[in-house]
């Protein structure tokens, strides 16, 4: 078993699961309605995947609400979207201040009006103090974006010399992404199969689940299978088989 991953009897929870909640427009057009319908529920499945992240025992969850890309989104898409988001951080601050959650957005969040900023800044200051579960909410996030402001933030203690070129590795790296911690499982829903610029670096050796479930039908069920198949997984590292045996003897 991999350090990265809670033993838990018989089956290893992943410590960091992300999410790429996918299909909400689809969910609605089957219906008949409009997207943002789906969003709307789309909303009430981010709920139940806290709680039963929470209650799996999982540390810290991603989950991908807005793209870098989803601006090029119908303009009337894009301000549903944030009014949701602005909304749910209000409505849901106080249910995870109670459960122990810890809300982070990580994104460019620069490119939210500054009233969406000090919402995002106040919840986060009102649940800081969470301990069971660390939720990541990526908006206006990209992966590509995430690697490059890492390497901005590195330039400029270079270049204020409280670090030379040599000291960077990967370990330093990693510790000034909006994430550090690297994906163990990565979830798409919605029958794609595609990474759409999410946790590029952290993503390296997730073990990858991709289900036709559209998101606002996602429940702790399919949380769960979700983490039976990671179980089943067998995360080489680039090693061999008995090599990882020999690593379960000592
Ligand atoms: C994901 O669902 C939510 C966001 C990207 C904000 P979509 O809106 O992409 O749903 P589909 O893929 O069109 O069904
Ligand atoms: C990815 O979904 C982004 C989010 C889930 C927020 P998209 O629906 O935007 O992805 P693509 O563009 O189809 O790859
Ligand atoms: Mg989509």
């Amino acid at each position: 078993m991999q350090s990265n991953d809670f033993n838990t009897g018989d089956r290893s929870i992943p410590r960091h699961v992300a999410i790429i909640m996918d299909g909400n427009g689809r969910w609605a057009q089957k219906r008949g309605m409009p997207r943002v319908m789906g969003h709307r529920r789309g909303a009430q499945a981010v709920r139940r995947t806290v709680e039963a992240a929470v209650a799996l025992g999982i540390k810290v969850i991603t989950l991908f609400a807005f793209s870098s890309e989803n601006w090029k989104r119908p303009a009337l898409e894009v301000s549903a979207l944030m009014q949701l988001f602005a909304r749910a951080l209000d409505k849901e601050v106080p249910l995870l201040k109670d459960n122990g959650v810890k809300l982070r957005v990580i994104g460019n969040l620069n490119a939210f009006p500054l009233k969406l900023q000090e919402r995002i800044q106040r919840a986060q200051e009102l649940t800081s103090g969470g301990e069971r579960l660390i939720l990541n909410v990526a908006a206006n996030y990209g992966g590509r974006w995430d690697i490059v402001q890492a390497a901005k933030k590195l330039s400029k203690m270079v270049l204020e010399g409280s670090l030379t070129p040599d000291l960077i590795d990967e370990k330093l790296f990693a510790s000034v992404l909006a994430e550090p911690l690297d994906v163990d499982l990565l979830i798409r829903t919605g029958g794609e199969k595609r990474i759409s610029n999410f946790l590029m670096w952290q993503s390296s050796y997730s073990e990858l689940y991709f289900s036709d479930t559209l998101w606002p039908d996602f429940d702790r069920q399919d949380l769960e299978e979700a983490l039976n198949f990671f179980s089943g997984r067998e995360r080489r590292f680039g090693m061999i088989s008995s090599q990882l045996k020999d690593n379960d003897k000592c």
